[in-house]
């Protein structure tokens, strides 16, 4: 009996390791490249001087993780912050910062920019908005810093191809700001004829990165950007019709989804073009519309929409005393928030995005399983 008891230990314990030294849990990833706006940015808008924008460059801003400010646009890490950790990955380094040392580029670079639009700054120049930008740094010129990088990163074709098969391309979420700009200047009427536009930039741009050798790529589209301090603030109406029973303004939510339509019509016809390549939509939206539908069950006791940084009014949104400047303070606990600064969310509200596209259900197709829970 005793015997019996030993061998099935034996057995087991030589199974286990037999696993462990045959067939170690593949990384899903070996590297993620991403590209987009204040949503994603490590830090190049930081490095680039932060003219427009001074306050990212200094606490509160990094005071939940980083206990200092990173040039991250919320308190703590962001969406592809937990992405990196789901797939034990190292943070990406903001390109705009790194070195082209192998070793410390080799799992990934950020070229997002916060501020950036989809379309170069001359669209903006036509529309006379060219001087609201914070930066110039749209998605083609993130792209160019890609194919300049390329060479530190792989060689041969053979090389590159095999190293960006193991990548993930994130692209986005990106053309917010191409709609903000053009709203926060006042100007709404015709807001709906820049999607095509931002769409057919984003869909360029996924093209380029395929035929670089892509073959992973994440897409995410917009937030419901009607439940945020600032719209709501800037757009505040004494219409009841014009909220919807979240409290967001629903002209606005509205939009959010025609954007996020038309960029799935887009991927729909990429994935039909290039049908060895994973195009993967990231329903921001829904992922985020979970806590602004109920709140609390997220944590958000202080509700979703009023920002936890900033100068008062109704949602705590007031742009001549913004989060950073001194006539503004941040809430005592950002967990308790989904929204930081009026513009960004907190990292807790980060997080539950990023478990909604890892855990799903808010990838289509779904990403590839993660490493890591996101706790
Ligand atoms: C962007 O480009 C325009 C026109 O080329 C220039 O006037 C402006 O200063 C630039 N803005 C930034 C933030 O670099
Ligand atoms: C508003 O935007 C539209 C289209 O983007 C543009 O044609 C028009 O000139 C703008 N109006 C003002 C007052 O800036
Ligand atoms: C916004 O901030 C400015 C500057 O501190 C202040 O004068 C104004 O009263 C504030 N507005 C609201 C609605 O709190």
């Amino acid at each position: 009996m005793k015997f019996y008891i030993i061998l099935i230990l034996i057995s087991f314990t030589f199974g286990f390791l037999k696993e462990v030294v045959s067939n170690p849990t593949p990384r899903p990833f070996e590297a993620i490249f991403n590209f987009g706006d204040s949503l994603s940015d490590t830090g190049n808008f930081l490095a680039s001087g932060a003219i427009l924008f001074p306050v990212i460059g200094k606490l509160p801003y990094g005071e939940t993780f980083f206990q200092h400010a990173t040039g991250r646009c919320s308190d703590g890490r962001l969406v592809i912050d937990f992405i990196a950790e789901a797939y034990g990955l190292p943070y990406l380094q903001p390109y705009l910062k790194v070195t082209k040392d192998h070793q410390k580029i080799y799992n990934g670079v950020n070229f997002a920019v916060a501020g950036a639009t989809a379309l170069d700054v001359e669209f903006f120049i036509q529309e006379g908005l060219a001087k609201l930008l914070w930066t110039n740094d749209s998605l083609n010129i993130q792209l160019g810093w890609f194919k300049k990088l390329k060479p530190s990163l792989c060689t041969t074709k053979q090389d590159c191809d095999s190293y960006f098969k193991k990548s993930l391309f994130v692209v986005g979420e990106i053309g917010g700001n191409d709609y903000n700009y053009a709203a926060f200047a006042g100007n709404i009427s015709d807001l709906q004829a820049t999607v095509p536009l931002v769409v057919e930039e984003i869909t360029k741009t996924i093209t380029e990165l395929i035929a670089e050798g892509a073959v992973e790529l994440l897409v995410p589209g917009n937030l419901p950007i009607g439940c945020s301090a600032v719209y709501l603030t800037l757009f505040r109406s004494k219409n009841i019709e014009d909220y919807d029973k979240n409290g967001c303004l629903k002209a606005f939510n509205g939009f959010a989804k025609y954007h996020n339509k038309q960029l799935n019509l887009a991927l729909e016809t990429l994935r039909q073009k290039n049908p060895h390549a994973r195009i993967i939509y990231a329903n921001y939206f829904g992922a985020a519309n979970r806590f602004f539908h109920a709140p609390r069950h997220y944590g958000f006791t202080n509700g979703a929409s009023r920002a936890c940084c900033g100068g008062g009014g109704p949602y705590n949104f007031n742009n001549s005393a913004r989060c950073g400047h001194s006539n503004s303070k941040a809430c005592a606990d950002p967990t308790t928030y989904a929204n930081w600064d009026g513009i960004h969310l907190t990292e807790a509200a980060y997080r539950h995005i990023a478990k909604g596209l890892i855990e799903g259900p808010f990838t289509n197709p779904p990403l590839n399983p993660s490493l890591f829970k996101i706790a």
